[in-house]
């Protein structure tokens, strides 16, 4: 490598995908910082990615995500990204957070613990003869339903919002977007607008106990609330919820099935080694590749200089393996500590708004694998999709017995 030239996070390579992490390491370990292959500063220490997100110079970034993946003013994708919670900073971010930490209480989080479980079970029990079947295909349906016990939602409602969101968010953010994917996405947003949009008006001329309607009390007040914020954070709590969580659930099998010495010690304590098993999942295989910031001014950090405006990557394989924090951190180990959270819901004031409620479903279905599970096996390879939001394998098939 030529002297001062950074080393660069080979996004753009197939092959990185599958197993990005011992380039993350070497980079990481060597050099501290990389850069992507289109020139931004990626960060990879658990120290610098935490300094980051908790310092008032950095912020997530807005329109720009969108802009560089050619998305302009007036598009539908562009105006929901507008409004969207993820893409706001500063006071109009934290008056949204509150109104949306209000609506998400405890108690309907626990409603979806027994929900998880038993659609789970069901679903190992549905292919109890054969034994196999792939977890990638089948596993959307969980959180999908999880989150519309969640919502309380209908169900029909619910499928509808759910068949147009699908896939045409995840390609739009992804790194490589394609006027093809741009068009798709726009025709979706405007749909998925237009529906919730329907959905508040019913639910405005009949109220119910749920997250909607008090979202809607808070537009109803009118300083809170817009009524384009009010339908887009309901977007974003749905959309948030599901292609994420099917992710994790896929990797639960996925790791476990890898690593039978560890389902064998969380069979023999479920409810006590579910909460580490599932920490455990989500720092080794992340759903997301990177959380994309922006300097707001210009600032030191990580050893680099960033100026007003620059852009930046976390890379989080990079904070989730770091040594400095993880005891030989490629080991797969269920016993780590629990409390000790790794950056796959990040941190700071963008914190997974809905994290609570994925580790509800996730520790469900390790229990429940653990639980109704023997002798389970991949019966092929998953390979890792290149340049996808939300990180997926291609497929998860798997074979075992089930235990009553
Ligand atoms: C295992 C599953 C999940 C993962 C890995 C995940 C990951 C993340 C990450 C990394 C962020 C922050 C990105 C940033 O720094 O800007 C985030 C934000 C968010 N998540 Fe999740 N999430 C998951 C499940 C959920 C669920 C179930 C919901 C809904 C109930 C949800 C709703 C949200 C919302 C609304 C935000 C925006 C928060 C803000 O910008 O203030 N997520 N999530």
């Amino acid at each position: 490598m030529p002297l001062n030239t950074a080393p660069v996070i080979p996004l753009d390579d197939d092959a990185y995908w599958d197993n990005p992490y011992p380039i993350i390491a070497e980079h990481r370990d060597r050099h501290r910082t990389a850069v992507t292959p289109d020139g931004m500063k990626a960060i990879l220490r658990w120290s610098d990615a935490e300094e980051i997100k908790k310092r008032p110079e950095f912020e997530n970034e807005g329109l720009e995500y969108i802009e560089k993946r050619g998305f302009k003013p007036g598009d539908p994708l562009y105006e929901w990204r507008r409004y969207s919670i993820g893409a706001r900073n500063g006071e109009d971010h934290r008056r949204l957070r509150s109104l949306v930490n209000r609506a998400l209480t405890p108690k309907s989080v626990e409603k979806v613990r027994p929900v998880t479980r038993e659609h789970v079970r069901a679903l190992l029990e549905r292919h109890a003869e054969s034994g196999e079947f792939d977890v990638r295909k089948e596993i959307t349906a969980i959180p999908f339903m999880s989150v519309v016990a969640f919502l309380d939602i209908e169900m029909d409602e619910a499928a509808n919002i759910g068949k147009q969101m699908a896939g045409a968010g995840a390609d739009a953010f992804g790194p490589n977007v394609t006027q093809e994917i741009r068009d798709r996405a726009n025709d979706t947003f405007a749909a998925l607008m237009a529906f919730v949009g329907e959905l508040v008006e019913s639910r405005r001329s009949n109220p119910r106990d749920d997250l909607l309607t008090r979202l809607i009390e808070a537009e109803e007040d009118g300083h809170r609330l817009s009524h384009d914020e009010l339908i887009v954070l309901f977007t974003n709590i749905f959309g948030g919820a599901i292609e994420t969580t099917a992710s994790m659930m896929t990797s639960t099998f996925l790791e476990f099935a890898r690593h039978p010495d560890q389902l064998e010690l969380l069979r023999r304590d479920p409810e006590g080694l579910k909460r580490g098993a599932v920490e455990e999942v989500l720092r080794y295989q992340p759903a997301f590749y990177a959380s994309g910031n922006k300097a707001n001014a210009s600032a030191e950090a990580a050893g680099l200089h960033f100026e007003a405006g620059e852009p930046l990557s976390i890379i989080i394989g990079g904070p989730n393996r770091d040594p400095a924090r993880y005891s030989e951190p490629d080991r797969f180990d269920i016993t780590r500590d629990p409390t000790v959270w790794s950056f796959t819901f990040s941190m700071g004031p963008h914190f997974c708004l809905g994290q609570a409620l994925a580790r509800a479903e996730l520790q469900e279905t390790a229990a429940v694998i653990a639980r109704h599970t023997r002798d389970l096996e991949l019966t092929a390879e998953p390979h890792w999709l290149p340049r996808v939001m939300v990180n997926h394998v291609d497929q998860c098939p798997i074979r075992y017995r089930y235990e009553p």
